[in-house]
């Protein structure tokens, strides 16, 4: 690509909470990242979260869909308050979003980066190092249910998990090319004993896709053993494909198991060019520590390097992750006013370094920014 074309026009919502601090820090690293790898980024600040939303009574408008879409790619600091309801930003702004842009895969690695402390006795780098392909779009997180008698001791509540051939079968085919570039098994994680109707929907696409991917090994194991699996034997995984709720939960495990929330990063990949895809720290927007500079950027900043891995710019994203587990490396195990630098502090420590092009120890196993260069 010649550098007129690396130009990437990037929509950013800080949000609410520790979102504007992260995104900073994280921002801060991405311009490092411009002036030593020589691309562009126009910047668009999109004015979102709780208070937008208390101030206008507005969450997702087609208005704001229409300048998303007009991106090529969307950072997401976190979103939630205590004074909006609990799930009125949640679904009513994030999981719009993802499923507006058919945002059909949640990608996010579980992987131990050296020095980094993880609850797991005796847990290594080399045995944590693996990805969850979270379905994105579907299944409970539809919203769709009914509740008949609501408030009463006959309340009836129906709530549904919609599960399409052609949803499941986009993830399943993505985790199948992940794990075919990774050498590694594909594991189908769901609860088909009990689930069975979403459950033979999910594994019969497996059986069928896997046809197209004959050196792939293919597993299956129930989500509660894999509660059990994944803090015990995290090895045994290498690419996990599993549905929207299950993935919601076990994600959040694997990032326990990683090191924390603060550095757990994720993709959420628009597959077909319909809308730009959206990256995102794992963590919430952790209103009870906002705006001390406590929160830990790394999982912003790896969502950072995502983002340009996923635009092509697979050389700025792996030298960012270079940068941000040089420096994880030298953190304290606790979070907070007790990490020994501020969020802002430890942005420019990493910006430092991907500035200064400053080699820094290869990370050993799998670099999802491949991977994601490559799929994208
Ligand atoms: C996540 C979060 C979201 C989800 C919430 C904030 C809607 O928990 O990204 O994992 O449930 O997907
Ligand atoms: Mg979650």
């Amino acid at each position: 690509m010649t550098s007129i074309d690396r130009i990437h026009r990037l929509a950013v919502i800080r949000g609410d909470g520790i979102g504007p601090e992260v995104i900073d820090a994280a921002l801060a690293v991405l311009a490092a990242a411009e002036s030593a790898f020589g691309f562009r980024t126009e910047i668009t600040e999109i004015a979102a979260g709780a208070q937008h939303y208390l101030a206008t009574g507005e969450l997702w408008t087609p208005a704001l869909q229409e300048q998303l879409r007009s991106h090529d790619a969307i950072l997401f600091g976190a979103m939630g308050d205590p004074a909006v309801a609990p799930g009125i930003l949640e679904r009513g702004f994030i999981l719009e979003m993802r499923r507006s842009f058919q945002q059909a895969v949640n990608l996010r690695p579980v992987k131990l980066y050296p020095g980094v402390v993880t609850p797991i006795a005796g847990l290594t780098p080399e045995r944590c190092d693996l990805v969850i392909v979270r379905e994105n779009t579907e299944g409970a997180y539809v919203g769709r249910g009914s509740t008949v008698h609501a408030g009463t001791p006959n309340a009836v509540a129906v709530q549904e998990s919609v599960n399409t051939r052609m949803g499941v079968e986009r993830v399943v085919e993505f985790a199948f090319r992940l794990a075919e570039r990774r050498g590694g098994t594909l594991t189908l994680c769901h609860k088909k004993n009990i689930l069975v109707e979403a459950g033979t929907l999910w594994q019969s696409t497996v059986d069928e896709v896997s046809a197209r991917f004959p050196t792939v090994p293919v597993d299956y194991v129930h989500v509660d053993a894999l509660c059990f699996y994944l803090p015990t034997t995290p090895e045994r995984f290498n690419v996990v494909v599993t549905d929207n709720l299950f993935g919601d939960i076990i994600t959040d495990l694997g990032a326990a198991i990683q090191g924390g929330l603060g550095v757990a990063a994720s993709a959420n990949v628009n597959l077909d060019g319909s809308g730009p895809s959206m990256f995102e720290a794992i963590h919430g927007s952790a209103p009870d520590i906002a705006g001390r500079g406590w929160a830990n950027p790394v999982g912003a900043i790896l969502s950072t390097a995502m983002c340009l891995a996923h635009l092509g710019e697979g050389d700025a994203a792996r030298a960012i992750e270079a940068a941000a587990v040089h420096v994880l490396a030298q953190l304290p195990a606790t979070a907070g006013p007790a990490m020994g630098f501020s969020t802002a502090q430890l942005g420019q420590k990493i910006a430092e370094l991907v500035r200064s092009g400053a080699s820094v120890a290869a990370i050993p196993g799998y670099s999802v920014m491949d991977d994601l260069a490559a799929l994208r």
